[in-house]
């Protein structure tokens, strides 16, 4: 993978800086990248939005906030030194004013720098203002650069709503940024085990050779939340679990899970086979979807001793919403490699726990001696994200002591990364290292994302044809009854409703 030199002077612009995002993610990483001395010599961090009245304001409700995301690496001199590299504008998105002056601090900055415009501008904020922000540049001569790569515009997810509205979002911001220069956020990219991916796999001679149909049974990639929407709902309601989870974060852990063996490790390499199997999903035919595909909305949890609004009285969402805040449905990929083997996805808000893992089930075909009664498990390779990081592989072996007992035993690795250097929430300070390096493969293509939404599309289009609505399922819980014959009408099981963690650890 490209590793660029560390450049010696940047200028991080973040739009939206007083938002949850920059103040809980993006800010606290930078600290904490600071600390590590990944930051450029030069640093020169601008915040911008409508929020704070003045840099003052705005800093005293960092610090507040960093300390509180940061308690065990938060050091107030630090902090100090940290934040004289930080500065505040009030300004509108809309407003053209606003661009005048950020142009005059940046370029005030600028003059004692060493080189010129290398800069990054962080669209941490609504989806809308996107084409707006970057028209806005532009218009302020703010987007030219004397250094090639330079200046990088990053933006969050969700690109765009649908296909359409992504297609539009795209064409508008690459007339002025090139493809090169955009980095789009997934922050699942930036996680340990999202990147131990590609290593785990062909980096080990047990698995490649048997990474296809031949050999796997099924896969199943699954992540679920315990918390419900928070204070989302205006976004979410719009969204739901199939754009929110899918269309971005399954889709690229599919992607590298299930890609061909790329030329080389190079960015580039990489990139080409993730977008070929996003373009293989998007054009197999889909399976029965009647059957295939379960929508789920968390309804309300009112017990004794616990009370959890449903969905539907949420902030900002409307009382007869339909949205999905859990799907899981079954894939195909029709490849050499993959074709008949099912590839299930599930997310949801508001179940048992906080979990994402991908489950490789191999084919089971043992010696017939061992099929008369105790018949033995699968074997399987979990590749944990979160919370905990790491792989298991499940194995039979002869329970000690007994005679022909056969019993399922996991080797396990887990990924823990010394304290200090444990990463802030959802993996930024990876992202924010590899945007400052210009590692583009921590961010995902365009072609990637046209591609994923093709795919959500065609989910999306069933779902309105059929004015098909979620099933509820009580907060806590694994999720809709319908999930489970997802699953049972294959004669297969979900992994991750097998409580193995139990059996683990009684290991
Ligand atoms: N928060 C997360 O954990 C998270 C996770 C993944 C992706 N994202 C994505 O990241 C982006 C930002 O999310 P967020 O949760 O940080 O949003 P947010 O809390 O609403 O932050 C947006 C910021 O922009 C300001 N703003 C809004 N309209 C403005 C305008 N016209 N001019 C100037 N400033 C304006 C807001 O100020 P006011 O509040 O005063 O209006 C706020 O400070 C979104 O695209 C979201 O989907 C967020």
């Amino acid at each position: 993978m490209k590793s660029n030199e560390l450049i010696d002077s940047l200028q991080f612009v973040i739009f939206g800086a007083s938002g949850d995002l920059s103040q809980t993610k993006l800010i606290p990483s930078l600290y904490k990248l600071f600390k590590r001395g990944r930051l450029p010599e030069e640093f020169f961090l601008l915040g911008a939005d409508h929020h704070f009245e003045n840099r003052a304001k705005f800093l005293k409700n960092l610090s507040e906030t960093v300390r509180k995301t940061l308690p065990e690496t938060f050091e107030t001199a630090l902090w100090e030194k940290f934040a004289k590299k930080l500065d505040y504008l009030q300004l509108d998105f809309e407003d053209d004013e606003g661009y005048k002056e950020l142009s005059r601090k940046l370029d005030n900055k600028e003059s004692s720098s060493r080189s010129s415009r290398q800069r990054i501008y962080y669209l941490a904020t609504a989806p809308g203002f996107f084409p707006l922000i970057a028209e806005k540049l532009d218009n302020f001569s703010l987007t030219g650069a004397s250094v090639a790569g330079w200046p990088r515009l990053v933006i969050e997810k969700p690109f765009g709503y649908d296909l359409e509205s992504a297609v539009e979002f795209n064409r508008k911001i690459s007339r002025i940024f090139s493809e090169d220069n955009i980095y789009r956020i997934d922050h699942y990219l930036g996680k340990e085990m999202i990147q131990n991916i590609l290593t785990m796999r062909f980096a080990n001679m047990i698995f490649e050779p048997i990474w296809n149909k031949n050999y796997i049974d099924n896969i199943q990639i699954i992540s679920t939340e315990e918390q419900g929407i928070k204070s989302r709902g205006k976004y979410y309601d719009r969204s739901g679990a199939l754009r929110d989870m899918i269309q971005s974060h399954l889709l690229q852990m599919l992607a590298l899970i299930a890609m061909e063996s790329p030329a080389n490790m190079a960015t580039e390499s990489i990139l080409q086979e993730k977008i070929k199997l996003l373009k293989s999903l998007a054009e197999t035919p889909l399976p029965d979807l009647e059957n295939n595909l379960v929508l789920g909305q968390y309804s309300r949890l009112d017990g004794p001793e616990k009370y959890i609004p449903g969905y539907q009285e949420e902030e900002n969402i409307k009382s007869d919403s339909s949205t999905e805040t859990f799907a899981a449905v079954k894939i195909n990929i029709n490849n050499l490699r993959w074709r008949g083997v099912p590839i299930y996805l599930k997310t949801g808000k508001r179940l048992e726990k906080k979990n994402t893992k991908i489950f490789v089930q191999f084919k089971s075909d043992f010696h017939p001696s061992f099929l008369d009664n105790n018949e033995p498990e699968a074997n399987l390779l979990i590749i944990k994200v979160q919370p905990q990081e790491g792989v298991s592989l499940q194995f039979n072996a002869k329970k000690p002591g007994s005679q022909d007992e056969i019993v399922p035993v996991f080797m396990d690795f887990c990924n823990k990364a010394p304290r200090d250097l444990q990463s802030t929430p959802e993996a930024y300070e990876e992202l924010l290292a590899g945007l400052i390096r210009g590692d583009q493969s921590l961010f995902t293509h365009w072609m990637e994302v046209k591609n994923s939404w093709l795919f959500i599309d065609q989910l999306r289009e069933f779902i309105n044809t059929r004015e098909i609505k979620p099933e509820k399922y009580l907060p806590g819980s694994r999720g809709p009854e319908g999930m489970k014959r997802l699953v049972s009408q294959d004669q297969r099981r979900w992994w991750d409703n097998a409580d193995l963690e139990d059996k683990e650890e009684k290991l």
